[in-house]
């Protein structure tokens, strides 16, 4: 375990512009779904964090549930095969869904899960997500909800991993070209 520190080039967006992102994010989801069931869709491993905070802004009456999906192989994204690795326990039948995810990279995996969730007949499906880079746009994916767009820079902390570290950082920071090149 090395020095964090060296490992990050600079913070990218800090804990007190999320928490005041997501305050007002949670607030227009209060007033979007006033008087609905909502049900908030988590996608593992990356939302778990986002889905803590945000959840816990909302007033409105939600019940959470998890998915974990995994893109085809490793170099594969584009492929856009999706697999699901861990299936809600939820049936999202006739229930307005929100997903919640940490980051919309190339879009692929929010795609597929939306079509996915919409064809099992939920009423509604939509998105909200922390952070979306620039690639997203080139994949027709509506997102309800973002907190920040970002440049297509490796972003690691507040969920996002790499190589399953750094999820625990309260803010997102960009990562050190050397950590991933050696
Ligand atoms: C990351 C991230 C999103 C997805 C975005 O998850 O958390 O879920 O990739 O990429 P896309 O828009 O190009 O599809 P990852 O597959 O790394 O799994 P993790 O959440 O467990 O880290
Ligand atoms: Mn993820
Ligand atoms: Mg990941």
């Amino acid at each position: 375990a090395s020095d964090m520190g060296e490992d990050l080039t600079k913070v990218l967006v800090d804990a007190d512009q999320i928490d005041r992102r997501l305050d007002q994010i949670a607030a227009q989801i209060d007033r979007d779904y006033a008087g609905r069931d909502l049900l908030l869709v988590g996608v593992l491993k990356g939302a778990v964090v986002v889905m803590a905070d945000l959840s816990r802004k909302l007033h409105s009456p939600v019940e959470i549930d998890w998915m974990a999906v995994s893109s085809y192989g490793s170099g594969t994204k584009s492929s856009g095969v999706v697999r699901i690795l861990k299936d809600l326990d939820t049936d999202v039948h006739d229930r307005d869904v929100l997903i919640v995810e940490d980051i919309i990279d190339s879009g692929l995996t929010l795609s597929w899960l939306k079509d996915n969730l919409e064809t099992r007949g939920a009423s509604s499906v939509r998105i909200a997500a922390l952070l979306r880079k620039p690639d997203a746009v080139k994949v027709e994916v509506e997102v309800a909800y973002v907190g920040f767009d970002i440049p297509n820079e490796f972003v690691v902390g507040y969920g996002l991993d790499y190589d399953e570290r750094y999820r625990h950082l309260p803010f997102v920071g960009t990562l050190a070209p050397h950590v991933y090149s050696d």
